[in-house]
This record gives C-alpha cells, structure tokens and sequence, in this order.
C-alpha cells in the first residue's frame, strides 16, 4: 500500500502497518459513494443536508473501524439511495426521519457478515425445518436453568447470540424474563422463531448482526451462547467476539456458553468448531471472566446421534 494522497494517508493511519490487503477497490468504492452521494443532493437539493448527514456514516475511517480492514463489505450506495429517494417521494418523510432512516440502512449494510457465511446460513434455516438441524433442542433446559442460576432478576436484560431458532427465548418468556434481545445474523432463522412465537414474538427484540462486527449500544446483564463461540477457529475472529462481549457485558454480569466438548464433533453444518473444556474455554475468554460452574450434556441429535457439549456459566470480575 503506497500513500499518494491525503486521503491514502488518512487511510493509511488507521489501517496500520499490518494492513497488506488491495486498497485500490476501498477507494473506488469510496469515490463511487462519494459521486453517488453529490448526485443524489443535486436531484433533491431539498433534502441535501439529510442525505449528507446520513452519508457521513461513509467515511473512510468508519467503515474501517466498524467492519475491520478484512470485512469490507459492498457499502451498496446506489440501493441505499434508490431506497432514501422512494421513501421521500412515496411516503412524504420529513428530513428527519429520512436521516434515521438512512443511517438505519447504512449501518446494517456494513454491520452484514461477509455474503458467503452468512448465505451459508441464511440457507441452513431456509431450507431446514426447525427440528431438523443437528442443534435443535425440543426445551433449551441447561440454558434455562444456569440462567436461573445467575439470580438474575426477571427485569435483567438477556442477549442470546447466534441464536438461531432457538427455543430458549420460548423457555425465557415463559418464564417472566421480560427484557430479551436475540441476535442472529441470518434473518431467516429470526424470522422463525418471531413466526413461531407469534404474537409475543413483539415482546422480545431482534437484530440481524454478526457478532464480530456487533457494537452493542447497551449493556446486559447476561449474555448466553450456545454453539456459536466454538465456530470462532481463527484468534482474530475470537479477538473479535470478545470484543463485543467485553463491550456488550457489565461488570458483575453473567457470561454462559454452550460448545462442544472435547470429546465432541469436530464439525457442526459443514463448518470446522473449536471444542473446549470449561478450563480451556476460560482460558480463551481470560482473566475478566470467572468460571463459576459448568454441566456436560449429551445432546441427541434429530438423527439420533448423541453430540458431547459442555456448557459453562462465567461472571465478570473486571
Ligand atoms: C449451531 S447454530 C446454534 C443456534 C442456537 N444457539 C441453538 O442453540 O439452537 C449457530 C448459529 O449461529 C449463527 N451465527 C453463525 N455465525 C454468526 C456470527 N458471526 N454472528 C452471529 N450469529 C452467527 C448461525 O446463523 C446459527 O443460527
């Protein structure tokens, strides 16, 4: 990467020395947003300083920043402000409200895993039936109960990651948890739990994330995982999902993982797993995090093939 310009070396700074991927398509892509974006004023001037404050969201050093040098994802401009156009003249927006929007469909555009993992499973659940991936359980129970295990009050914020379809927000809501948050980033599988939920499906949030490029806006007060965390195979993935715990989780709060034991599969869906032991796991999430107790758990499958998982629940002591 040789800087030429001020804008190769503002890029160039934030990048750091370690970066050695293309940079040529960044800056086309850039050039293209920022064209697109000068295009977009001059057809409606009236709504010129909306669409700038919205696009500001576009700057080199926040798209790095958000997705990381590695994840940088098709920004999809002109659909962005095909969609921020249609919206002004079909439904009369007021500037305000095109603005929330816009930066709305900016950061879902860049918080979107890359296509090919998240199209991986994206199909798994469209095209699966709830009960017939390896995962599925008829009543999360070891979840449920560790959960009870924190002492959590039933007012206590709750995330699952890499939820899936889940049936533990069922378990949660039957139980009287009342402030959950489910995170996925296949809608598809989000879509199937909300379907199957019905209408208490409104009481619980959604999002569509990558947990790696996640920036959590809020802390919880107990973040849950159960077959997620062991896909991390490469550290700077996991570097990456410990980023967002560290940053989604209070001080105090409870950390509980679901992986596969070191007597377990050494792949789920296709896709190679890291197995652990609750040492081991306690290990990779470092000295922040307590192991307080842990369960093993022969998990049949729908095909009837028993899968070894250990499941450990951590409090953060820092
Ligand atoms: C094996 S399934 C487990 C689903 C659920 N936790 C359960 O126990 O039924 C793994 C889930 O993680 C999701 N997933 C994979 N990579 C992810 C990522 N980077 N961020 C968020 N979710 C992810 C997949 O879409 C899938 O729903």
């Amino acid at each position: 990467m040789k800087p030429t310009t001020p804008l190769d070396t503002d890029i160039a700074a934030i990048l750091g020395p370690s970066f050695t991927g293309p940079l040529d398509p960044l800056l086309r892509r850039m050039a293209l947003a920022e064209n697109e974006i000068d295009a977009a004023k001059k057809r409606h001037p009236e709504h010129a300083m909306a669409l700038h404050d919205a696009f500001l969201a576009l700057q080199p050093s926040d798209v790095i920043l958000r997705s990381g040098p590695d994840k940088l994802y098709p920004l999809h401009c002109h659909e962005l402000l095909e969609r921020a156009v249609h919206a002004v003249h079909l439904s009369g927006w007021r500037e305000e409200q095109l603005r929330i929007q816009v930066e709305r469909w900016m950061f879902t555009a860049m918080a979107v895993p890359s296509l090919p993992e998240r199209e991986h499973w994206e199909t798994v659940f469209r095209e699966k039936h709830e009960d017939e991936v390896s995962w599925f359980q008829e009543r999360a129970a070891i979840s449920l109960q560790l959960i009870a295990n924190t002492g959590v009050a039933k007012t206590a914020s709750i995330v699952d990651v890499g939820a899936g379809a889940s049936r533990l927000v069922d378990g949660l809501l039957a139980a009287g948890y009342r402030d959950l948050l489910v995170v996925d980033l296949a809608e598809a599988a989000l879509a199937k739990a909300r379907a199957r939920l019905k209408e208490r499906a409104s009481e619980v949030r959604w999002l569509v994330r990558d947990v790696t490029t996640w920036v959590p806006e809020e802390r919880f007060d107990v973040w849950h995982d159960r077959a997620l965390f062991h896909f991390m195979v490469h550290p700077e993935d996991r570097e990456a999902y410990l980023t967002t715990l560290r940053r989604a989780l209070s001080v105090g709060g409870h950390a509980i993982f679901a992986t596969f034991a070191s007597d377990g599969p050494e792949s789920c869906s296709g896709m190679p797993v890291q197995r652990y032991e609750p040492e081991t796991l306690a290990q990779a999430l470092g000295a922040d995090f307590h192991l307080v107790e842990s369960v093993r758990d022969a998990h049949v499958t729908p095909a009837n093939k028993v899968q070894s998982f250990q499941y450990s629940r951590f409090e953060r002591v820092r």
